[in-house]
């Protein structure tokens, strides 16, 4: 049987997905389910000095409008609503009290018989607010912004800027060309396709089966026990489909929170979606003033690097990632120095959004770069093959293995690169200008302990149980080629059950860890089936297996065969006959490597044409090439798709993306995807995915996970092709055509 990993194989979930089989959070139906709508807070910041429900209430349908005032009990202290992946500081609570820290903040909930019922009522409570003066605005904060305090939560600290390294200041002065440059990315914000929505089914017992839109069931089973007192086994979260998440699920969101209240107060099932306009309210990738300093000699090798930052933030929770240090990480610099502050404003916390931190400092260093090869004049490729670095040089370790070469060579050939004509406007099409530019990707390939369970019956069935969400990226496609391939069985005998808080543990699905923690999770556990089938088939009388050690078998076409002699196998039927079993199950916890001398990273060599018209600066990005190199590729479909996905969006980055507030109210003026613009199909070119070869063991299946990767460094290499097209440097994202013109 030839393997499934490796392959393009289609979604296994995909049949359920078009025809409506794959049930979304908001599609679970029960009888008698209750409906809530979300009333937000118009002011950035104050409290609440009265609030009238009464026109609500009165509205035939609607059953309860819950406030601070008349909600049930809820938890009152911070540590209860610290989940997994929460920040340091203090988290917000859902109608907890009648503070207002920030603009769109639930403040009441109406639950009614239908939706639409609820909804309108949610639009008749009024609110008289004590109003106090609030700061959105970055700029205005940057002065006033807090250095970054390590927390005592290890997966926090993890994040802290890295140790500077040499004379940074000195090599700077002493440069022989030195290039300074302040970049920002402004607040971006999610859009899934699903809307945010829980549906909570009470039980006759009191207990709950929440239906819920997270990338962590888990996590917010856990979240809800705390904050509600609730015991681990009258809480299960399921979120067996979603549609995107991109990290905007990985900490348990308000809707959840609220339609628990709901349910708990009504002692009945309740659903609640919330609206595109609501959803800005959940997290946002947060704004980023950076200024990067990038000294370096005449022969094009980096003396130093510095990369200075102020990210955004709420008042009350510290989050950020480790934004300046992919700047010392990824060229060859004996110096380098970071700072990283933080602009605590009136929003709700900023929070992950797909390659966080990444996506927006190497948009920075990446176009910082091609400022430097113009002023040294060098070709930007030639320019990062000099500074290429074989080492992290944050901890002074090799890569467990490090293809970006190939990526620079296999994506330049593919592009076409070495036809550029290195001068600005030099390459024309018509009236438009065109522009080559390129920039270099880097991500972390992380692995994370989780536990999976099989069940292997005797007619050569699977089912494999884990508790990870699949947020779309094609994790039970993933999981059931892993299955196939270690257990012996065609694909379509493999079920897969996650997304369900019952399962074994899993982390959240984030980070681009789950595919290389899943998968040799159930690596671990195939392995512990295959000896258990081997024991039972030693005892069968005359075993052909008689004297095979577990590394000399495997599980093959239905059978467990011996690597040496084909000939000698046991029909797992006939093993579990012997054993008097009609299954095996087994459940086992696979935790990363120990071996922290290795660094392991993804990386990726991004080429972008764009087509701007002179007069008008419409620009276009006609062709990008992604070269990847992310270790083995379980999938070449959905690992394509990921990379494809994640170059779309760069594109967004460079030239649509953008949150605008208007910072008298500190509210989001653009809370809808009509006027919060992203690529669309018209907007889209050529794009071609190449994955190069990484062989690397640093796990045993040799993963390293490609969800966030295909992003990182998309908008640099947008933007200096847009350098290259017009001689103009937007250093101020989205480059919309204003800032061309102008
Ligand atoms: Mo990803 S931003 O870790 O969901």
């Amino acid at each position: 049987m030839a393997p499934y990993i490796g392959t393009a194989t289609s979604r296994v979930d995909g049949i359920a997905k078009v025809t409506g089989g794959a049930k979304y959070a908001a599609e679970v139906n029960v009888q008698g389910l209750a409906h809530a709508s979300v009333v937000g807070a118009t002011i950035a910041k104050g409290r609440i000095r009265r609030i009238d429900t009464s026109a609500a209430t009165g509205i035939s349908g609607v059953l309860t409008v819950l406030t601070h005032d008349n909600r049930p009990p809820m938890a009152n202290d911070d540590q209860a609503y610290k989940d997994e992946v929460a920040p340091d500081g203090t988290p917000y609570r859902p109608l907890y009290d009648g503070r207002i820290m920030f603009n769109g903040q639930p403040i009441a909930l109406v639950v009614a018989e239908t939706a639409e019922v609820a909804r309108y009522a949610a639009a008749l409570v009024r609110v008289d607010y004590h109003e106090d003066a609030h700061v959105t605005d970055v700029y205005r904060q940057r002065d006033a912004a807090v250095p970054i305090r390590v927390p005592s939560n290890p997966l926090e600290a993890m994040f802290a800027p890295p140790k500077p390294r040499g004379t940074p200041d000195q090599a700077l002065a002493a440069a022989a060309v030195r290039h300074e440059g302040e970049y920002f990315v402004p607040i971006e914000h999610h859009n899934p396709m699903e809307l945010y929505a829980s549906t909570v089914i009470f039980e006759a017992d009191g207990k709950l089966t929440v239906y819920d839109k997270t990338q962590g069931v888990q996590n917010v089973q856990r979240y809800v026990c705390s904050v509600f007192g609730m015991a681990p086994q009258d809480v299960r979260v399921m979120s067996p489909f979603m549609g995107g998440g991109f990290g905007s699920g990985l900490r348990p969101q308000f809707q959840v929170v609220l339609a628990v209240l709901a349910a708990r107060a009504l002692r009945r099932s309740v659903r609640l979606v919330l609206t595109r306009p609501q959803m800005y309210a959940l997290g946002y990738r947060p704004a980023m003033i950076q200024r990067i300093a990038i000294g370096a000699n005449s022969g094009g090798t980096l003396d130093a690097i510095t990369h200075d930052a102020v990210t955004v933030t709420s008042q009350y929770e510290n989050f950020y990632r480790q934004e300046t240090g992919w700047s010392g990480l990824l060229y060859k610099s004996a110096n380098a120095r970071y700072v990283h502050r933080l602009a605590q404003l009136d929003l709700a916390t900023a929070c992950d959004m797909r390659a966080p931190s990444a996506a927006s400092a190497v948009y920075a260093l990446e176009s910082a770069m091609d400022e430097l090869a113009v002023a040294l004049k060098l070709d930007p490729l030639e320019l990062r093959l000099r500074c290429y670095s074989d080492r992290d040089q944050h901890e002074d370790r090799p890569y467990g293995s490090k293809a970006l070469r190939e990526c620079y060579r296999q994506g330049a050939a593919a592009f076409g690169w070495d036809k550029r004509n290195p001068a600005p406007r030099s390459m024309r099409d018509g009236s438009d200008l065109i522009g080559w530019g390129m920039a270099t990707g880097v991500w972390e390939a992380l692995q994370m302990p989780i536990t999976v369970r099989i069940a292997l019956t005797a007619n050569g069935h699977a089912e494999v149980a884990c508790a990870t969400s699949d947020i779309g990226t094609g994790t039970y496609t993933i999981m059931a080629q892993v299955a196939a391939d270690m257990l012996g069985l065609p694909l379509d005998n493999i079920s897969i059950k996650l997304g369900d808080s019952s399962l074994p543990q899993s982390p959240v699905e984030g980070g681009s860890w789950i595919a290389t923690s899943v998968a040799n999770g159930i690596a671990t556990t195939a392995g512990a089936i295959r000896d258990e089938v081997l024991r039972l088939a030693k005892q069968i009388p005359n075993s052909p297996l008689a004297n095979a050690a577990p590394d000399q078998v495997v599980l093959a076409d239905g059978k467990l065969v011996s690597r040496r002699d084909s000939s000698r196998a046991v029909p797992i039927a006939d093993a579990l006959r012997q054993g008097a079993l009609d299954r095996i199950e087994l459940e086992q916890t696979t935790n990363p490597a120990s071996d922290h001398s290795r660094a392991n990273n993804t990386h990726s060599a991004i080429f972008a044409e764009v087509k701007v018209d002179e007069e008008l600066g419409v620009i276009r990005v006609t062709r990008v090439v992604s070269a990847v190199a992310a270790g083995r590729i379980l999938n070449t479909k959905t690992a394509s798709s990921q990379i494809l996905g994640g170059v779309v969006w760069g594109i967004g980055m460079a030239l649509h993306e953008e949150t605008l507030i208007d910072h008298k109210f500190g509210r989001i003026m653009n809370a809808n995807i009509a006027e919060y613009h992203v690529p669309v199909n018209a907007d889209i070119g050529d794009i071609k995915v190449i994955f190069v070869d990484e062989p690397d063991n640093s796990n045993p299946l040799g993963l390293k996970g490609v969800g966030e990767i295909g992003i990182v460094g998309v908008a640099a290499a947008v933007a200096n092709a847009v350098f290259h097209a017009t001689g103009k440097r937007v250093r101020d994202l989205p480059i919309t055509l204003d800032k061309l013109l102008g």
